[in-house]
């Protein structure tokens, strides 16, 4: 059995994106592991956030993470800013990573690329992260592609504070899915399907009706050739297209492509938008049974307390580590 840790954040409505990409895999993961899921609000005050907006976001992202099918009896499903340790140890984190790893950070470089006031935690988020996952004495971390730059980084930092400090902390693997990985906009199949697209119809959110959802896919970017071939370069849309498809149904590209052969686009997106309209019906309806629960609250309740105590123990470890404080 292996720890897993993964955090989600809450700054807006998951898109499919969040969820083909890790949510899929938290669910697959949680069976056989000792798992621990957050809802990462510390993170998504690195930009300006509506105070209302933002609880709403936390209390939906974490009754998604349940209507996905997290399961509180095997998994910690918690809010970060309610154990306190997250903040403590990225500090201690901070002294054992460099400048220039975080300016090398390319999703620093893309969200902070022409604004004005950008602030200091957007810079050092990375650090929180690091000790969002070391905390817990992580094995493995289920992520999306985009998330690998920031997860190597872990791996270097958490070796060098033991090198330093001794053997505090376990030093974590990566898993990325094969498939869905990056799953793209559906507008701009070069860019990467994200719940902060200004244009709505580049992503599908969680809680999309069906009519949006058919109406984003019947529109989703694709090109004039008419076949359906899985060839990210020449045509990232349609490779996109079939990545959904395949994460959804669980057939494989090859087996897809063949389907396809000489039917154009028509049928093609078409079954697309079925397949995911069928993921998301009983999750939307789980959703709403969920959102305004008190057993929602219980669970992340409880989530806080049980990742409360093993968080400490490691800030302790560390803490003491360093030096810090008279024991
Ligand atoms: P966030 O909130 O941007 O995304 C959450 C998860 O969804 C994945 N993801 C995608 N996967 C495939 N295709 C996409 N288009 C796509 N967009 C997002 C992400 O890779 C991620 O796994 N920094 C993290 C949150 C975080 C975290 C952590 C993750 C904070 N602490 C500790 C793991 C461990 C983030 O902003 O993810």
């Amino acid at each position: 059995m292996q720890t897993i840790f993964s955090g989600i954040q809450p700054s807006g409505t998951l898109t499919l994106g969040n969820y083909l990409g890790a949510m899929q895999q938290f669910v697959q993961l949680q069976d056989e592991n000792n798992c621990y899921f957050c809802v990462v609000d510390q993170h998504a005050i690195t930009v300006p956030q509506d105070p209302k907006e933002l609880r709403h976001n936390i209390r939906s992202l974490a009754a998604l993470y349940l209507a996905s099918g997290i399961d509180p009896e095997k998994s910690t499903l918690f809010i970060q800013s309610e154990v306190a340790a997250h903040a403590s140890l990225a500090w201690l984190i901070q002294t054992s990573t460099y400048v220039g790893e975080l300016e090398r950070m390319t999703q620093y470089k893309d969200k902070s690329a022409g604004k004005e006031s950008v602030s200091s935690a957007l810079f050092t988020y990375p650090a929180l992260m690091v000790a969002d996952i070391l905390l817990y004495q992580t094995d493995l971390v289920p992520v999306g592609e985009d998330q690998k730059q920031h997860l190597e980084l872990t791996r270097d930092v958490a070796q060098r504070f033991n090198n330093r400090f001794g053997d505090v902390f376990t030093v974590p693997e990566i898993r990325i899915p094969k498939v869905g990985a990056r799953i793209m906009s559906l507008q701009d199949p070069t860019k990467k399907m994200s719940k902060s697209d200004t244009n709505e119809r580049g992503f599908i959110s969680l809680l999309d009706e069906p009519k949006k959802i058919e109406k984003k896919i019947k529109s989703a970017v694709t090109d004039s050739e008419g076949i359906v071939k899985y060839d990210v370069k020449n045509k990232p849309g349609v490779s996109n297209l079939l990545s959904i498809l395949s994460v959804c149904t669980g057939e494989t590209l090859e087996a897809l492509e063949q389907k396809y052969e000489g039917q154009g686009y028509g049928v093609f997106k078409s079954d697309v938008a079925t397949a995911v309209i069928d993921l998301l019906t009983p999750i939307q309806e789980r959703y709403h049974e969920l959102i305004n629960s008190s057993k929602l609250d219980e669970i992340l309740d409880q989530g806080a307390v049980k990742a409360t105590e093993v968080a400490n123990q490691t800030y302790l470890h560390a803490k003491n580590a360093m030096g810090l404080g008279r024991k």
